[in-house]
Formats: structure tokens, C-alpha cells, sequence
């Protein structure tokens, strides 16, 4: 069961799962997720992780073995003035999920987690012992997840993987999935949306941080990319591992500057930037370390360009001017 599977990186997945002839069946409830992104064909239950009864009924009806957990609340702003509600979506429904498996037996979890649980940097690339201290509210719910997680696993077997993942972006090949938030406010999709003509420009959130262009540096890694790391992780839990954490990324940063250079290079459009003011809680650099993805996931970033990954979401913005309404 894919939780969350009509949203951005779910609904990638659940494409990744039916080219696999991996039966899958999405839970959503659609409060970010669009309908448009899951096939006709893949069995859907619209329904909240508030509610128990749903979430029993419907592990039991579909007979799931294993769950994907994607459903969250993921604006790190947002997360600073309404911590109540990532609380509430975050950590109480997450427990509300791992309840109600417990209680089908359903034993085997792959979840999103985030580069956001590190916190700022201590050093630069960030493998999975970096020391986890996060300084927002998001990240605090993504590592309460985690050690959740843990404590099930130590106390009724729960199996699962943390997948902490630095930035996602691109699209699925064809322009048929894409990224579509409301509101945005993630970089690629801004900047594509000013080559689209519907923004004038693009605001670049600080350009004195110590860095070599003193704009912020990120990991981008592509939405297909993290679909297939999920896969894997399932297949190492049915193998019988029990606990996961790994980082996906690719490895190389880019500053939010060369980032607009280089979609200005795919769209061909001038892209106009002006530079803003700081953007409370952005940590200077986020980059991805450490060999763990490979070592046991046998998992390494087939479309890590930057180049592609622009060109993939260029080619869903193109074809979808309005996302997915
Ligand atoms: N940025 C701009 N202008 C904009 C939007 C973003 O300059 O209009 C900059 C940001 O300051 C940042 C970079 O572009 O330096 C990337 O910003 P995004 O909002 O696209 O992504 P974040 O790095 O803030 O967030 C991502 C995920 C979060 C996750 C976080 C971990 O989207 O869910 O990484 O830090 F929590």
C-alpha cells in the first residue's frame, strides 16, 4: 500500500511499481495529492491517517504485506508558525498507520525521511552518522518517524527503512508526471514557471553565505531515482533486513545560481533573478555522503544530472502549464 501515492514522489513510485508488475493500492486523501497522477487501473482508497477504521479496513480488504508511507506535510516554514498541525499529520497518523499494521500484521515499512534531520551541517557531504539535530519542526517530526520507527522494531519486529532524502526534483520521462505543490515555493518549479512567463522573475533567497557564489548549495536528486531506491529498500526488508536508514542523494551540490543558469540553458528563456533577502532556516549547503545507498541498497542515481533532471521537469511544465488542474 502506497500512502501518500497520488503526491509528488508517490505517484513516481507507484508508476516505477506498476512497471515492475509490483501490485500496488494508493491511500490518499488528496489534501496535496492530485487523482490525475495515479493510473485508472491502480486500486485507490481516498481516505486520512486520522482515521483508523480506514486504514484497518484497508489493509485487510487489499491483504497488504507492506506499506510505503509518503503522506506528510513537507514546508519547513509552514512547519515554524503551525507546528500543531506537522504533529498532528506527521507523527500522531504516523502512529495511527503503525498501529493499525501492527494490528493486521502488516510488519514491513519503507518511509520518506529527509536530509532535513541533520540539521545545519557539521561537515559537508553529510553521510547517515552526521549527528541528527534538526532546526525546525519538520525535521523534528521526521525524526520523531524515525526513532517511532525504531521502537517498534525493537519492542514487535517492525521492520523499515528511513530514506532520507536531500532534494527532489524532475519528472518522469515524457512530461506524463510531474511536481505540482500548492503553493510552491521549491526552486525548480519557480524557476520554470518564470521561463513559462507566469512569474516575472525568480527570487534568490541570499547570496552571502559561504559559499563559492554565496548562494545556497543543494543535492537534486531525481524523483525516478528515489522511486527505485524505495524498491529497493522493500526487497531488502523481505530479504529480512529489519532497519534501514540511508541518505539519497547524488552527491554533487549546485548553488541555487548555477542552478538558473542551467535552466536557462534547457528552456532557453532568460530566466530574470533579483536578489532577496535570506530565507529563514535555509542551511548554506546540503549535500549528500557516504556509500550506504550502494553498499546495501546495490542502489546509485541513474538520471543525476542536473541537466536531465531540468529537461524532465522542463518537458511536465511545458506539457502542464497549470499542473495537473
Ligand atoms: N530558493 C530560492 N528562491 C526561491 C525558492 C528557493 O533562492 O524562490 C532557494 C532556497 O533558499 C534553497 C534552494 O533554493 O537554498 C532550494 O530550495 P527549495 O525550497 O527548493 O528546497 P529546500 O532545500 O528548502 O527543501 C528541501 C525539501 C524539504 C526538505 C529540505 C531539507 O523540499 O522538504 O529540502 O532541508 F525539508
Amino acid at each position: 500500500m502506497v500512502v501518500g501515492g497520488a503526491g509528488y514522489i508517490g505517484s513516481h513510485t507507484v508508476r516505477l511499481l506498476q512497471s515492475r508488475s509490483v501490485p500496488c493500492v494508493v491511500f490518499d486523501n488528496l489534501s496535496t495529492g492530485h487523482r490525475q497522477a495515479i493510473p485508472d487501473d491502480v486500486p485507490f482508497v481516498q481516505a486520512d491517517l486520522a482515521d483508523r477504521e480506514a486504514i484497518g479496513r484497508a489493509l485487510q480488504e487489499h491483504k497488504i504485506q507492506s506499506v510505503i508511507h509518503f503522506a506528510a506535510k513537507c514546508y519547513v516554514g509552514e512547519s515554524v508558525t503551525e507546528p500543531s498541525k506537522y504533529y498532528r499529520e506527521n507523527v500522531f497518523n504516523t502512529w495511527n498507520l503503525l498501529e493499525e499494521m501492527r494490528t493486521h500484521n502488516v510488519m514491513r515499512i519503507v518511509f520518506s525521511s529527509t536530509c532535513a534531520t541533520y540539521g545545519n551541517p557539521v561537515q559537508v557531504p553529510m553521510d547517515e552518522s552526521h549527528p541528527q539535530k534538526p532546526i525546525n519542526p519538520y525535521g523534528h517530526t521526521k525524526l520523531h518517524m524515525e526513532h517511532m520507527m525504531g521502537d517498534y522494531s525493537t519492542a514487535y519486529g517492525l521492520s523499515y527503512a528511513a530514506l532520507r532524502y536531500f532534494n527532489a526534483a524532475g519528472a518522469a520521462s515524457g512530461g506524463c508526471l510531474g511536481e505540482h505543490h500548492e503553493p510552491e515555493t521549491h526552486l525548480i518549479p519557480l524557476v520554470l514557471q518564470v521561463a513559462l512567463g507566469q512569474r516575472e522573475f525568480i527570487s534568490i533567497f541570499g547570496d552571502d553565505y559561504e559559499t563559492p557564489d554565496g548562494t545556497c548549495i543543494r543535492d537534486y536528486i531525481h524523483v525516478d531515482d528515489l522511486g527505485d531506491a524505495h524498491l529497493r529498500a522493500l526487497c531488502q526488508l523481505e530479504a529480512g533486513a529489519q532497519e534501514l536508514h540511508v541518505n539519497l542523494g547524488t552527491g554533487t551540490g549546485f548553488s541555487v545560481k548555477e542552478l538558473i543558469e542551467m535552466a536557462r540553458e534547457v528552456t532557453g528563456h532568460a530566466i530574470p533573478a533579483r536578489m532577496g533577502e535570506r530565507r529563514d532556516g535555509d542551511p548554506p549547503q546540503l549535500v549528500s555522503g557516504g556509500t550506504r545507498a550502494l553498499d546495501l541498497l546495490g542502489w546509485k542515481p541513474e538520471k543525476a544530472a542536473l541537466k536531465r533532471i531540468l529537461e524532465d521537469a522542463w518537458s511536465f511544465h511545458r506539457k502542464h502549464p497549470g499542473g495537473y488542474e
